[in-house]
């Protein structure tokens, strides 16, 4: 009887228990992302599973799996590659109360396929000691010839700068866009090269003045093992560019339900989880990245570079517009 007992007990706990998981798919790797993962599941019993790949990987992988794919949600990063994984079909739109209300219109996709959960802003880093700070303004100004020689990038085959180049086109056209294309890569110090770590590293040695890049990576380096990417962090300033007028261009760490999740409740569950106000510190600590909960501040090291305006524009018009600027950097040469 009691073994009887034991078995049944087995196979409901089975049928109860079984389905209370969640999968995720994710491009991050951070201990912090972990420990959050373990509150979610203490909190709500449900488990989190978690495959890391690359985005691209990642996004390949969910398109292969179709309607077997094991993944619940996707975690990757820029509006455009999110944009990628809602039109090849891979994600499905959720909407709670408590998504809309975590999340600022601007930071998620305007059909509601994937969330913001941490931003970014891509800023001029410089040298105080050799440029003045009042010679900067503005994204636009970056191709004024007095910046000749001077301004570092990466390639524009990243998503960081085909997502400026996007924002520009937003705001002031395609063929002003196209204009500021051409202009920035006349005054490139270099052929692009190398990551947004590796522009601020040529900034120090001298090889340029202004170096296009991510926030994070100014934290990063602050914190890194490696001592000459300390002193770049310790050394360099950021500038947020556009002050005076539509703010800074940021991007984000986003996630999505996919379209054939098995636990779409708990994916959504996990999102909001990620999003309240008691995981949003710990998420944004992990990559020295701006919470996207209102509510929430940054961290101490990411608030010692100072307020800013963010635009405003809303993220998903990136993606929309990712082609167009692919084009316009092919065609201004920006290799
Ligand atoms: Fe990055």
């Amino acid at each position: 009887m009691k073994k009887i007992l034991f078995v049944l007990t087995l196979v409901l706990s089975t049928f109860v228990f079984a389905k209370e998981e969640v999968n995720v798919y994710t491009h991050r790797h951070y201990d912090t992302d972990k420990a959050l993962f373990e509150k979610f599941e203490k909190e709500t019993g449900i488990k989190v599973n978690v495959v890391k790949a690359s985005a691209d990987e990642l996004i390949k992988r969910i398109e292969l799996e179709g309607k077997r794919t094991p993944a619940d949600v996707l975690i990757t990063v820029d509006a455009a590659r999110l944009h990628r994984a809602k039109s090849k079909d891979l994600l499905q739109p959720v909407v709670t109360e408590t998504l809309i209300k975590n999340v600022p219109f601007h930071l998620r996709d305007k059909d509601a396929y994937w969330y913001g959960v941490t931003y970014r802003a891509r800023v001029i880093a410089y040298n105080p000691a050799k440029t003045d700070v009042n010679e900067l303004s503005t994204y636009e100004d970056l191709a004024n010839s007095k910046w000749r020689g001077k301004v570092l990038t990466r390639s524009s085959s990243n998503e960081y700068n085909q997502s400026l180049i996007a924002s520009i086109i937003a705001h002031n056209g395609e063929e002003k866009a196209s204009e500021w294309a051409k202009g920035i890569v006349g005054n490139f110090a270099r052929t692009p090269k190398g990551n947004d770590r590796d522009q601020a590293k040529a900034v120090l040695a001298g090889e340029g003045e202004l170096a296009i890049m991510n926030t994070y990576y100014m934290g990063k380096m602050y914190n890194s093992s490696n001592e000459l990417e300390r002193k770049v962090a310790r050394t360099l300033k950021i500038f947020f560019p556009n002050q005076n007028d539509r703010g800074t261009h940021i991007n984000v760490s986003g996630i999505g339900v996919t379209k054939y999740a098995k636990n779409k409740d708990n994916a959504i569950k996990f999102i909001e989880f990620l999003t309240s106000e008691a995981a949003q510190k710990d998420f944004a600590e992990a990559n020295y990245e701006y919470p996207v909960n209102p509510n929430v501040e940054a961290s101490e090291l990411v608030k010692s570079w100072g307020d800013f305006k963010a635009d405003t524009l809303n993220l998903s018009i990136l993606g929309e517009l990712n082609e167009t600027a692919v084009k316009i950097a092919d065609q201004a040469g920006w290799k």
